[in-house]
């Protein structure tokens, strides 16, 4: 059973790895765990009979009118398992009364995250990698 937390305590590099596939440049485990340590909001989720992160959510706001979900991700071989939906509903929660929450996607997910009342939008970012 797949067990969700909103710290990062707990969590040790050496239980983050297999993340950011398919980026040019992925953040070794000690990087990821200061980006969910850094991260104001956070949902983890964990594999506790194997020990380690197969999912996780990361949201910075101002806790009054913005707040921004900006890495979702599940580990290929626990995806379609509900884990994503699992993580997006609890970071939700956590972000419950916050009037513009925002996040980038590609447009193939869009129906995905329409599942949770999300709207598409349209943006502007930079890309500096
Ligand atoms: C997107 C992601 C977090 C979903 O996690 P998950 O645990 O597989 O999600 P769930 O099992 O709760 O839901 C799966 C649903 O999402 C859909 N989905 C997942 N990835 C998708 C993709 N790349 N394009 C379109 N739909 C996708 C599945 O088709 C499935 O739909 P269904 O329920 O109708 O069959 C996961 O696929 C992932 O980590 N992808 C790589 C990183 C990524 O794209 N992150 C999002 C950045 S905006």
């Amino acid at each position: 059973m797949i067990e969700y937390t909103d710290t990062s305590d707990a969590i040790t590099p050496g239980m983050l790895q297999g993340f950011f596939v398919g980026w040019k440049r992925p953040h070794d485990p000690e990087t990821h765990l200061k980006i969910l340590a850094n991260s104001g909001v956070k949902i983890v989720a964990v594999d506790p009979d194997e020990h380690r992160v197969v999912g996780f959510a990361v949201a910075l706001t101002d806790h009054v009118q913005q707040a921004f979900i900006y890495l979702l991700e599940v580990l290929p071989e626990y995806q379609n398992q509900g884990i994503g939906t699992g993580l997006m509903r609890r970071i939700l929660e956590k972000l419950r009364g916050i009037p513009c929450i925002d996040l980038t996607c590609y447009p193939a997910l869009q129906p995905f995250y329409s599942r949770f009342g999300m709207q598409p939008s349209v943006g502007m970012v930079i890309r500096d990698y």
